[in-house]
């Protein structure tokens, strides 16, 4: 499966629900996370994403593991988004900003 990584929080680009063929990403209010029982793991999302947010579950950078329980969490709990939209205003000041775990709004 793949993952949504802390580089997404405030970014949010959306680039990666165009792509998705299974329509398997979850929004919440400045993060989006992958239902990780409906990627069927094509690896179209993660080039697409600006920020690259995106890693498969393998590929995950160890300071950011905790991103795998989070998409299966909070990817139950967000409504479904497949269409892209405009991303928040400040959102290529927060890229490249590290931990921003902090800052995920739920
Ligand atoms: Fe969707 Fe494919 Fe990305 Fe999984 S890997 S979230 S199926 S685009
Ligand atoms: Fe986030 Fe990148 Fe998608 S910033 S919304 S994972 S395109």
């Amino acid at each position: 499966t793949f993952v949504v990584t802390d580089n997404c929080i405030r970014c949010k680009y959306t680039d990666c629900v165009e792509v998705c063929p299974v329509d398997c990403f979850y929004e919440g209010p400045n993060f989006l996370a992958i239902n990780p029982d409906e990627c069927i793991d094509c690896g179209l999302c993660e080039p697409e994403c600006p920020a690259n947010a995106i890693f498969e579950e393998n590929e995950v950078p160890d300071d950011q593991k905790q991103f795998i329980a989070l998409n299966a969490e909070l990817s139950q709990q967000w409504p479904n988004i497949n269409k892209w939209k405009e991303a928040p205003a400040d959102a290529k000041e927060w890229d490249g900003v590290p931990n921003k775990l902090q800052y995920l709004e739920r």
